[in-house]
C-alpha cells in the first residue's frame, strides 16, 4: 500500500498545488483530505493559470483519479464554479472526480455565520467561506451531508431543523436577515442532480486502490500552523491539515502511509490574524509581498511576509513525520541583500525548546537570527542545483542542516517545469 501525503509546512500557502501538480504525474489518484473553499492552490503550465479552492490539483493531468474526501466541507456552489471553470479551459472532470458521500455540506447559513461572527471583536481573519461554522455542526452532529442529498425528505427536515436554529442565531446575535427555508430547499435539491454524478463511497474507492497497488497522493490545504489541534489557535483553520488528517479525512489506514512530504516556502507569510514571530513589518516585508507576489488566492488579502522561521518548522517536522521537503520561492529571495534564518526563540530572556501553544507566549517570542549574504541575480532558467549561485546553495545547505531534513525538491518560479530534484 502507498500513500504520501504532501503537506503546507507553514501557515498555508506554500504552493503545494505547484508540487503537487509536479508529483500527480507519478500518481494514480490525487485526494484532498480536509478543509473546503477557503483553500487557494495557484498551477502555472504552458503559460495557463489555474486556481483551484476544493478540486485536487492533480486534476489538470488527464490521467489521474481525483478524490475528494469525506474530511472537506463542500460548498456546491464553489464546487460547480469549479468545475465549469476547468471545463471552460479544456479540462475535462467527468468520470476522474469523486466526491466522498459523508462529506458534510456548506450551506448559506455557514457562510453568514461566518461573516457576522468575523464583525465581532478578536476575529480570526478567516475567509469568510463559512468553514468554521460548517465544521461546527459537523461535531455538534447537525451537520448536512452529501449523502443527504439523495432523499428529499430527510434534506427538506435537516434544513428545516438547522434553519431554525441557525435563523435565531443570526437574528438575535447579529442582527442579519433570516433565511427563507423553501428557496434553499430548492436551491439544494437542484445542486443534488448536478453533483450526483460525482458521488461515490471514496473510502472504498481509495482502499480498493490502495489493495491494487496503485498510487495515491493525499493532498493537505492550508498548513500545519493552522491545524486545529496544533497550530497557533485560536487563530487556525477549523480542521487538521496536519498528515494524520489524511487518515481520518479519506478513510485510509495509517499503515498505507509511506511518506510525508512538507512543502516550505524559502521565507513565511501568513493570511489572517495571529501570532507570527517572524514577521517583518517594514520595507524589506514589503520587498518579500512584491517580488513574491503575496497575495490570497482565495480572498486577494495582503499576506503578511517574515524570515524563514527554523523553531516553527523543527514543529512542523515532527507533527507531521515529514521526511522531506519540496522548498518553493527561493527565486524572490534574489532582491535581497541579506537573508536571514530565525533559529531559535528566546522567551522573557529563556530559550524555549517547544513550540508555544498559547497566543500570549507566541506573540512574545524574540528570534535569535542568523544572517546569510543573498546572491542578488535571478534564478531564471535555471533546473539543477549545481547551476544556483553559490549564496542559494549555501541557503539550501542551512536549511537542511538546521531541519535535519533533506531539500529533495526547489522551486523556482510558478511554472510547472521550474522544479527540479536534489
Ligand atoms: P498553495 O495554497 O500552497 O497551493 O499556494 P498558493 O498557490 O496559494 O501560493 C503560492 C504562490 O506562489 C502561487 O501564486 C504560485 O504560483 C507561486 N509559486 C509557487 N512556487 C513558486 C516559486 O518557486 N517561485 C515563485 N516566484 N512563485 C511560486
Ligand atoms: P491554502 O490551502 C492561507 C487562514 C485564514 C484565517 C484562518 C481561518 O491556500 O494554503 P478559515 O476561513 O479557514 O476559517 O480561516 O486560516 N487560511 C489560510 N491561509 N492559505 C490557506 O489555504 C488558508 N485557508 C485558511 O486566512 O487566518
Ligand atoms: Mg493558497
Amino acid at each position: 500500500m502507498s500513500v504520501s501525503i504532501i503537506v503546507g509546512a507553514q501557515w498555508g500557502d506554500e504552493g503545494k498545488g505547484k508540487i503537487v501538480d509536479m508529483l500527480s504525474e507519478e500518481a494514480d489518484i490525487v485526494a484532498r483530505y480536509q478543509g473546503g473553499a477557503n483553500a487557494g492552490h495557484t498551477i502555472v503550465f504552458d503559460g495557463k493559470k489555474y486556481v483551484l479552492h476544493l478540486i485536487p490539483s492533480g486534476i489538470l493531468h488527464p490521467e489521474t483519479t481525483c478524490v475528494i474526501g469525506n474530511g472537506v466541507v463542500i460548498d456546491p456552489v464553489a464546487l460547480m464554479e469549479e468545475i465549469h471553470m476547468l471545463e471552460s479551459m479544456g479540462i475535462s472532470v467527468e468520470g476522474r472526480l469523486h466526491i466522498s458521500h459523508k462529506a458534510h455540506l456548506i450551506m448559506p447559513y455557514h457562510k453568514h455565520l461566518d461573516a457576522a461572527r468575523e464583525k465581532q471583536a478578536g476575529s480570526i481573519g478567516t475567509t469568510g467561506r463559512g468553514i468554521g461554522p460548517a465544521y461546527y455542526d459537523k461535531a455538534l452532529r447537525t451537520g448536512i451531508r452529501i449523502v443527504d442529498l439523495l432523499d428529499r425528505d430527510v434534506l427538506r427536515e435537516k434544513i428545516r431543523h438547522n434553519l431554525e436554529e441557525k435563523n435565531q442565531l443570526l437574528q438575535a446575535l447579529y442582527g442579519a436577515e433570516p433565511i427563507d427555508v423553501d428557496a434553499m430547499i430548492d436551491e439544494y435539491v437542484e445542486f443534488d442532480s448536478r453533483i450526483d454524478p460525482y458521488i461515490t463511497d471514496t473510502t472504498l474507492l481509495l482502499n480498493s486502490a490502495l489493495k491494487e497497488g496503485k498510487r495515491v497522493l493525499a493532498e493537505g490545504a492550508q498548513g500545519a500552523l493552522l491545524d486545529l489541534d496544533h497550530g497557533t489557535y485560536p487563530f487556525v483553520t477549523s480542521s487538521n491539515p496536519t498528515s494524520g488528517g489524511a487518515c481520518t479525512g479519506l478513510g485510509i489506514p495509517p499503515t498505507a502511509i509511506s511518506s510525508v512530504m512538507g512543502v516550505v516556502k524559502a521565507y513565511s507569510t501568513r493570511v489572517g490574524n495571529g501570532p507570527f514571530p517572524t514577521e517583518l513589518n517594514d520595507e524589506t516585508g514589503e520587498l518579500l509581498r512584491t517580488e513574491g507576489h503575496e497575495f490570497g488566492a482565495t480572498t486577494g488579502r495582503k499576506r503578511r511576509c517574515g524570515w524563514l522561521d527554523i523553531p516553527a518548522l523543527r514543529y512542523s517536522i515532527m507533527i507531521n513525520g515529514i521526511s522531506e521537503i519540496a522548498l518553493t520561492k527561493l527565486d524572490v529571495l534574489g532582491v535581497l541583500d541579506d537573508i536571514r534564518l530565525c533559529t531559535g526563540y528566546v522567551v522573557d530572556g529563556k530559550v524555549v525548546k517547544s513550540f508555544p501553544a498559547d497566543v500570549a507566549t507566541l506573540s512574545r517570542v524574540e528570534c535569535t537570527y542568523q544572517s546569510y549574504p543573498g546572491w542578488k541575480s535571478s534564478l531564471d532558467g535555471i533546473r539543477s542545483f549545481a547551476d544556483l549561485p553559490p549564496a542559494a546553495q549555501h541557503y539550501v545547505e542551512e536549511i537542511e542542516r538546521l531541519l535535519e531534513t533533506p531539500v529533495r525538491w526547489v522551486s523556482t518560479s510558478p511554472a510547472r517545469e521550474d522544479t527540479f530534484l536534489r
